[in-house]
């Protein structure tokens, strides 16, 4: 038996936001209905997404909500994989990068860059934007913000390992000018090249030391690989790459898509051919920079007056109409907007005027006319002959259509079989056949118009999840021989099914109304997200209980002098000072601030210290007091100090 040809298909793996938007939909879909097509066509397929669990802005919120972080995480993968569940997402696999293996491989990735030298130690000192988990220096930032995402940036200043991105330069540029596939649509090439290959490509920073919530570096743990290098391995490490088996990935890549949202395609086109170039492993065929489904003029902004919430849309329309509207809507690689309006009308023009109606008028008739069979052709007339010229070329244009990633041409060219068919029964009027007592004819009309309407159903299952099996139902087709496109030949079908008329697949809105329904649904979402910030305020003053002034009282600072200080052996975080404070003998403190304090830095200076405190023992040194700091929410640290010179054990009140 000939052996399939496979086809390897991925998503970028989603951060755990937890802010699920149709716009998170957006990628997902599309790959599923290109893996679904894929199948159809015989295509031993994978299809690859997952979570991007890594990282310093993940960790941050789980902090905030008092959290551990994997537990935190763990109920936001489980509402994605329901919400992917929800809308038919087909995945052969779902990865998350705090999965054993891939962290395991990620491991033994960094060690062979390391090993066999695109990977050396450095200093780093630069421009971070937590929300994108990336590098800028401070030309590269706008108004002194993030140049990505227009967000407040932090200074960092760490010992980093660094990846040799830049020797691999020109081999990017000649891979994305050679390989015009490679790279798509073609805007995302010029962008590539002109705004960051060709200015010069800078050795990218790999490792952080700030936090750890990350895979370790395993030479040097107290770093941890930076998130994007963890992330993007996972089209790999998915496949078994770096594990005892890696057959699938020996079966299954190079990918033959990388589908992303063009704001991640910097990383997709260029550090991840450098890595996998570094790795020595093939590219992959294609990375595809889709765009942006807008509310307003923002892809991450609030509702602005639209229902943004995938499962509220599918509950209330139906899984059919968010893929439909998310596949057809949008002119793909482009930007395109949602609103409620948008959404019903092709609810209520594409599936219900044309699809819907289709289906229910010929069961309809065929009941009324034939008693619920579907008859054998009989008497031909040469309008037939068009309609199955249509019919029968619609495979090819959506075929092609489909290769070319031309998804909403690729239904057109579905819905003009539907529209045609819609023409045909106006054309043969099966009415008036029927009162001329025509029945040899209306007999060949009403199959033709059957048939038409299995291969449409069999053509859209790629596409819709729900209403092929509906109409399949309808038309008393059994399931099992149209998991294939064999059978789109017109003609397949033997007559003789029995119909059954049951439900419209989809009914008529009437979009005043549902636009009133949805302003109420979007009403009730403010006042709860109100509320929650209200009891979330509350809590916090609960949280932090008032205390009278003679507890205050009972707490004793005092201004201190800094007289020496050394870092504490094995412990990066630590500083040893011995503090003058008026007491006629040192005290020793341990304090955790040698990030932001060199000794040095500290020799000489007026601190603030806690001198009640019970001595603790930090890394076996006996710590008398506590240096205070003030602490921003990234856990930046600034040391206390009076604002003028005072005298060492001068009180604090
Ligand atoms: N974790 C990274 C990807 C790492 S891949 C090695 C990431 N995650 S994400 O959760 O922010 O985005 C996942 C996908 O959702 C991206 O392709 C992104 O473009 C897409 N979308 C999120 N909002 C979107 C819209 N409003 N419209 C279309 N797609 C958008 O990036």
């Amino acid at each position: 038996m000939e052996e399939k040809k496979k086809f390897y298909i991925t998503t970028p793996i989603y951060y755990p936001s937890g802010h699920w938007h149709i716009g998170t939909c957006y990628t997902t879909i599309i790959c599923d209905a290109i893996a679904r097509f894929k199948r159809m066509q015989g295509f031993d397929v994978f299809y690859l997404t997952g979570t991007d669990e890594h990282g310093q802005k993940i960790l941050k919120v789980s902090q905030e909500a008092g959290v551990p972080v994997k537990d935190y995480i763990d109920g936001i993968v489980n509402e994605l994989k329901d919400l992917w569940k929800l809308l038919d997402i087909s995945y052969d696999k779902f990865i998350r990068t705090t999965d054993d293996y891939h962290e395991k491989a990620v491991a033994k990735i960094f060690q062979k860059l390391y090993d066999q030298g695109d990977i050396y130690k450095s200093s780093y000192e630069g421009w971070y934007c937590t929300p994108c988990e990336s590098f800028w220096t401070k030309t590269q930032l706008v108004d002194g913000k993030c140049p990505d995402c227009g967000r407040d940036v932090q200074l960092m200043k760490e010992e980093s390992y660094f990846f040799k991105m830049g020797k691999y330069q020109d081999r990017i540029i000649k891979l994305i000018e050679e390989n015009p596939d490679f790279l798509q649509p073609p805007t995302r090439q010029n962008e590539m090249i002109n705004n960051f290959l060709k200015p010069g490509l800078q050795d990218l920073c790999v490792s952080r030391t700030s936090f750890d919530w990350g895979v370790k570096v395993p030479f040097d743990p107290k770093h941890v690989v930076y998130v994007w290098i963890d992330a993007l391995t996972n089209y790999i490490t998915a496949l078994g790459y770096g594990s005892d088996d890696d057959s699938l990935f020996k079966k299954y890549w190079p990918a033959d898509i990388h589908m992303v949202g063009k704001e991640i395609v910097r990383f997709h086109s260029i550090i991840w051919p450098a890595l996998l170039m570094a790795l020595d492993i093939p590219m992959p065929k294609k990375v595809y920079g889709h765009g942006w489904l807008l509310f307003g003029n923002d892809k991450m902004s609030k509702s602005k007056g639209n229902i943004v919430d995938p499962f509220i849309l599918c509950n209330n329309y139906g899984v059919d109409s968010l893929r439909y509207f998310m596949l057809r809507e949008v002119s793909f690689g482009q930007d395109g907007s949602y609103t409620n309006e948008a959404f019903l009308k092709r609810i209520n023009g594409d599936l219900c005027n044309d699809l819907s109606n289709l289906v229910s008028r010929t069961i309809a008739m065929v009941e009324q006319y034939f008693g619920g069979e579907i008859p054998a052709p009989n008497v031909k007339d040469a309008i037939d002959d068009d309609l199955i010229a249509t019919i029968d070329s619609m495979y090819g244009e959506v075929s092609d259509n489909m290769e070319k990633l031309y998804i909403p041409e690729a239904l057109e060219s579905i819905w003009k079989v539907i529209r045609r068919l819609n023409k045909y029964i106006d054309e043969t009027a099966p009415w008036a056949l029927n009162k001329e007592g025509n029945k040899d004819r209306l007999s060949t009309v009403m199959y033709n118009l059957c048939e038409g309407i299995r291969i449409v159903a069999t053509i859209l299952q790629p596409f819709l999840t729900k209403s092929p099996a509906k109409i399949f139902e309808k038309l008393g087709v059994e399931e099992g021989v149209l998991t294939s496109f064999d059978g789109l030949k017109f003609g397949t079908m033997k007559p003789g099914n029995k119909v059954s008329k049951g439900e419209n697949i989809f009914t008529r809105l009437d979009i005043n109304k549902e636009l009133a329904a949805m302003d109420k649904i979007l009403e009730e979402q403010v006042a709860a997200a109100k509320a929650k910030q209200e009891a979330a305020t509350s809590d916090n003053v609960v949280k932090v209980p008032e205390i009278g002034i003679e507890e205050f009282e009972k707490v004793q600072l005092k201004v201190g002098k800094v007289v020496e200080c050394q870092k504490v052996e094995k412990a990066d975080k630590l500083l040893c000072s011995k503090i003058d404070l008026g007491e006629g003998r040192l005290r020793t403190i341990v304090s955790g601030i040698a990030k932001y304090y060199t000794p040095e830095d500290m020799v000489g200076r007026s601190v603030i210290v806690v001198t009640n405190l019970k001595p603790v023992k930090l890394r076996g040194i006996l710590s008398e007091g506590m240096v205070l700091c003030a602490s921003d929410e990234n856990g930046k640290l600034a040391l206390i100090t009076p604002s003028a010179d005072m005298p060492a054990g001068a009180e604090v009140r």
